[in-house]
């Protein structure tokens, strides 16, 4: 596999805190694209192993890498749709059920992220969950940084028994995230923000 990035640093080599404006700028300004208008342009094999490879950089209490990546694209992911669809009448809302169906049929690529705990370990269950949801962030991130829009979504078949068994999901696993990638139809625009000051206090 052809990667575009520095090499992973060996174990125990030093890894020294570089500032960079750059990135901070990316953080300031990011911004998810809406699934639904996520087209054409998509990372390549090369660069979802790279961004996997990133994603997984994140911290893990443990060392569990307590998650794992399910790719989805071309006929594969048609054929997963087509099988989810087949669910919607049963749900509570099938017109909803089928018509939010739209965001995981748009994106060129899906990555399905899935959490998958670690039973036997002493490390505390919502703890490995964490570990999931800052894999989704830094993937969202990532794939930014790579110039393609992203999407961090779930929607009912991440939960639904029988979607769960299409989505090859064992017991104790979930989706943490289904990561959509592509390039947006339009750019996204800002959406309200928390009060940032509100949500800090002090000792
Ligand atoms: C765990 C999780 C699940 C989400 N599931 C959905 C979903 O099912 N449908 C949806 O429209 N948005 C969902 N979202 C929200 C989208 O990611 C949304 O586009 C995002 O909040 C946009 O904000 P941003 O630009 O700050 O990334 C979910 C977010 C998270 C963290």
């Amino acid at each position: 596999m052809a990667s575009s990035l520095p090499s992973a640093p060996e174990f125990g080599a030093a890894c020294p805190i570089t500032a960079s404006d750059e990135t901070l700028a990316l953080l300031a300004r990011r911004r998810s694209s809406s699934a639904a208008l996520l087209r054409g342009s998509a990372p390549s094999a090369d660069q979802l192993q790279d961004l996997i490879r990133i994603a997984t950089r994140v911290p893990d209490h443990g060392k569990l890498a307590p998650w794992r990546f399910v790719v989805m694209r071309g006929e594969a992911k048609a054929a997963l749709v087509e099988r989810l669809r087949a669910l919607a009448p049963g749900q509570p809302n099938p017109d909803k059920a089928s018509a939010t169906l739209a965001k995981l049929t748009a994106p060129p690529v899906t990555v399905m992220v899935v959490s998958s705990p670690k039973d036997a370990s002493a490390i505390p269950l919502w703890e490995q969950q964490l570990s999931a949801a800052a894999v989704c962030t830094l993937f969202l991130v990532a794939a930014g940084a790579m110039g393609f829009g992203a999407n961090w979504i779930t929607d009912w078949y991440a939960y639904e028994p029988q979607a769960r068994g299409i989505l090859g999901l064992a017991e104790g696993e979930a989706v943490a995230g289904f990561i959509h990638l592509g390039t947006p139809a339009e750019p996204p625009q800002e959406r309200d923000r928390p009060d940032v000051q509100s949500l800090i206090s002090y000792l």
